[in-house]
């Protein structure tokens, strides 16, 4: 099920209000100039399928992105309790960061918490099977993938360093529900 959690980023301890409607939800997000599309289509394969298979199987929902976000290339990525680092790259994401292009991210199996950190905003979005994000370039955020993730994502780029992450040292992650409290929910 589709959710979003808003918080004050001066009050963790305090969930605003959750939505579950993807319409809502989009809305919620556009607001803050994020993308936020459901595309169930995409949610047909099993956590780990081949590189080749996925993009086959979704060669057509891929390139409609690519021409709607201006995106000039694509990888995929799966990750399992199994993937070798899997710890440190768990770490690494959880820490605040931002990117000099959108993070475009269609979520093809498993789920991960995207946290979209505006001003005293603090946007949880539980990103699942079937749903795509595009989170604005310069826009704080952290993901948490969990303690024992599974989950694969197409990537979508504009350019090819532009995902690379420019921490801020914040450790604004810390307080907030991670990938399991926000599963729960
Ligand atoms: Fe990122």
């Amino acid at each position: 099920m589709s959710l979003l959690s808003v918080f004050r980023v001066s009050d963790p301890g305090l969930c605003l209000h959750t939505l579950h409607q993807p319409d809502a939800i989009a809305a919620a997000l556009a607001g803050h100039g994020v993308r936020f599309r459901k595309m169930p289509d995409c949610a047909v394969l099993a956590a780990g399928a081949p590189e080749a298979d996925i993009r086959a199987a979704l060669a057509g929902p891929i390139a409609e992105e690519c021409a709607h976000g201006g995106y000039e290339s694509v990888d995929v990525v799966s990750v399992t309790p199994a993937t070798p680092g899997v710890a440190a790259m768990r770490t690494r994401f959880l820490a605040e960061h931002v990117h000099v292009e959108d993070e475009a991210r269609l979520m093809v199996a498993g789920s991960g918490v995207f946290y979209l950190r505006v001003q005293d905003t603090l946007l949880l979005l539980l990103l699942e099977a079937g749903e795509l994000i595009s989170v604005p370039a310069g826009m704080r955020h952290w993901f948490d993938m969990g303690l024992q993730p599974a989950f694969t994502a197409v990537r979508f780029f504009t350019r090819p360093d532009g995902w690379v992450a420019q921490f801020t040292g914040d450790p604004i992650a810390a307080s907030f529900p991670d990938w399991a409290g926000a599963a729960a929910a």
